[in-house]
């Protein structure tokens, strides 16, 4: 196949499942050639046990599907510096700006290392969490929210982010391993309402992913249809 050469839907069916990431993600160069136009960043936002990276999972296979390159990716990163935010979560007394400034800084990482390269390959990069995780969450242990817009400056703003909404008490109940320190009903209610302004505000779009996995992922195919179509 030449370089370049879009090979048609009917042969991305092949793949899902059947190779590693770091195989279709070569494929998908293959396919694109060298010069192609710029992918664009959707993210999936909510608090924990809204459903991102079920649905994050699933948008990459749709977007594949249909032709299009994509990429799945997460914050915090598997860099150094998300692993140490990882270990981070489970501690207690750690001090928010401290944590706020590494998770701005894991954010450039990412962006430099992951985000960057797959778009101007051509990739569609899905986010499961990016800069609207920070201004919800650490806005809400800080207080500081302008301060962390600030911190995050350089984070480019994603092309289209979703913000998958439920009420605390429905994402907690989905989480069944150990809870993180971020995990506790009081502190999850602030974090949505900063997301929820932030819909207010136009940079979130919300989506209620208190339905089935399915009819929650019908939505998010319909969010991401009428901005592909907007941007075509
Ligand atoms: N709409 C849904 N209805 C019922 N269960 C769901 C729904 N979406 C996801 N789940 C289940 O809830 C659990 C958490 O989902 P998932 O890991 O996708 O959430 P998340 O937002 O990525 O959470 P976290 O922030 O902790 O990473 C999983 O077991 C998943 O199968
Ligand atoms: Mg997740």
């Amino acid at each position: 196949m030449v370089p370049g050469s879009n090979p048609g839907p009917g042969i991305h069916l092949v793949f899902p499942g059947v190779f590693s990431q770091e195989a279709e993600d070569l494929y998908w160069i293959f396919c694109s050639g060298y010069a192609v136009t710029s992918g664009f960043l959707i993210v999936l936002e909510g608090i924990d046990g809204s459903g991102k990276t079920t649905q994050a999972r699933k948008l990459v296979r749709w977007l594949r599907k249909k032709g299009i390159p994509a990429r799945y990716t997460a914050e915090p990163t598997g860099s150094a510096v998300g692993r140490i935010l990882k270990a981070m979560a489970r501690r207690r007394n750690v001090d928010p700006r401290v944590e706020a400034m590494l998770f701005a800084a894991d954010r450039l990482i990412h962006l430099e290392k992951t985000v960057k390269p797959f778009l101007e390959r051509g990739f569609t990069v899905v986010s499961d969490r990016y800069l609207h995780s920070s201004l919800a969450y650490q806005s809400a242990s800080m207080g500081n929210r302008r301060w962390i817009e600030e911190l995050n400056r350089f984070a480019v703003k994603p092309d289209l982010a979703i913000l998958l909404d439920v009420a605390p008490e429905v994402g907690l109940s989905r989480i069944k391993r150990k809870k993180s320190r971020f995990e506790r009903i009081e502190f999850l209610r602030k974090v949505r309402e900063n997301y929820l302004e932030y819909v207010e505000r136009g940079e979130l779009v919300r989506i209620n992913a208190e339905e089935a996995i399915e009819e929650v992922f019908s939505k998010i195919i319909g969010v991401v249809e009428e901005f592909l179509e907007r941007r075509r």
